[in-house]
């Protein structure tokens, strides 16, 4: 029997997690669901983000899937009791290293965008988004006092040749089985990781990868072209922080961030990591209003991914498909339904 675990969070997560739990129970009744407390709410209760029993349990699961986690309410918490900080731990322990987004513009939607729907009907999109390295992990990293008062803050951007090749191969690999072009984002005309980065994947393409067509972009080139002509691109791999930001970006062409799934994978047959792009939603939390679909979506990349059953993952990408042709739409995408609504309209396509 699959063992999917849940990380509802914080914010809307709990919100669109629910429906994710009424969507298995559909679809996909004999998955064992597990439930752990993660983010701000396990710093409540237990007094850290993450409990070594929850990171056990993730780790000892098939899939695991998160809600969104932070708030305001943990934001002068010390960093590494931060519900975020959590969550790159996780990531990390996990060892999921490609972050895939697709960002896929449903034709029902095309009008959703706040881009011109000739720019974006058709839409289909990879980021393949490097997880467990680049800034969010290198070091040094703080902030000191100076002698003369002023306080200096330290990142370092830091990647080997091996991190950057494992997740280029991975969207290579994703190319071959789409439109055969990968875009590699970076900024090698001022970093050296930037540097590095093109050499390693110029080198794999050559060695293994010949058959795919292969592009280099600048990142901020590839963040104006994004919004200028964004079915230029297949598949997208670039760095830890650029593929956060572009994804983001990309999330508008489809309609809006609570549509944006992700699938984090690492080693073959370890459990992936699955969660919608978007975050906690302050604004909006306990309103019942949030867009459930990301969250949806999300499960539907799980079930792809890591839980071998793609034909339910087929049912449920064409359930989704069939409550947006059907005009369901939550309040970020013009409409009136409420997050159980959108949930609803979901299991009346299954
Ligand atoms: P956010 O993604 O939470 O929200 C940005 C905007 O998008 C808000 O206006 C919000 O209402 C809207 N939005 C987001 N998801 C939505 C949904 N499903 N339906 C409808 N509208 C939605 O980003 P933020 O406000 O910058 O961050 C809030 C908190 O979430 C911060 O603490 C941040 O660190 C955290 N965060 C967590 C994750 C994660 O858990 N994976 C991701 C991003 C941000
Ligand atoms: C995301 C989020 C996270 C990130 C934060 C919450 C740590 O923005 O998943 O896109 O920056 O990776
Ligand atoms: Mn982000």
């Amino acid at each position: 029997m699959s063992t999917l675990l849940l990380l509802p969070g914080d914010g809307i997560g709990p919100e669109v997690i629910e429906q994710v739990r009424r969507v298995a129970g559909r679809i996909a009744g004999d998955i064992a669901l597990g439930e752990r407390d993660f983010g701000g709410c396990s710093y409540d209760a237990h007094g850290t983000p993450l409990t070594d029993e929850a990171e056990a349990a993730a780790l000892a699961a098939d899939a695991v899937l998160m809600g969104a986690v932070g708030g305001p309410k943990w934001a002068t918490a010390p960093r590494d009791k931060r519900p975020e900080a959590a969550l790159l731990r996780l990531r990390q322990a996990m060892g999921v290293y490609a972050n895939l987004r697709p960002a896929l513009c449903f034709d029902a939607l095309k009008d959703a965008s706040t881009l011109k729907p000739e720019v974006v009907a058709g839409l289909d999109i990879m980021i393949v988004r490097e997880l467990t390295g680049g800034v969010y992990f290198g070091q040094p990293r703080g902030i000191e006092t100076l002698a003369d008062g002023q306080r200096r803050a330290v990142d370092t951007q830091v990647y080997t040749t091996s991190e950057i090749e494992r997740v280029s191969r991975v969207a290579f690999e994703l190319a071959r089985g789409r439109r055969n072009k990968v875009t590699s984002c970076e900024k090698s005309n001022v970093m050296e990781t930037g540097l590095l980065w093109r050499e390693v994947v110029t080198d794999l393409h050559k060695r293994d990868y010949a058959d795919v067509t292969l592009e280099h972009m600048l990142a901020d080139n590839a963040a104006m072209q994004l919004v200028k002509n964004p079915r230029q691109f297949d598949v997208i791999v670039t760095d830890n922080l650029f593929g956060d930001i572009l994804s983001d970006e990309a999330s508008m062409l489809t309609g809006g961030i609570g549509l944006l799934p992700s699938a984090s994978l690492g080693e073959a047959g370890k459990p992936g990591l699955y969660e919608p792009i978007h975050g906690s939603a302050p604004d909006i939390a306990g309103q019942g209003v949030a867009n459930p679909l990301a969250a949806i979506l999300s499960f539907e990349m799980a079930l792809r991914w890591s839980l071998g059953r793609p034909e339910q993952a087929d049912r449920l990408a064409a359930a989704v498909k069939a409550a947006l042709d059907g005009g369901a739409r939550t309040r970020d995408l013009g409409g009136t339904l409420t997050t159980a609504q959108m949930g609803d309209a979901v299991l009346a396509g299954l």
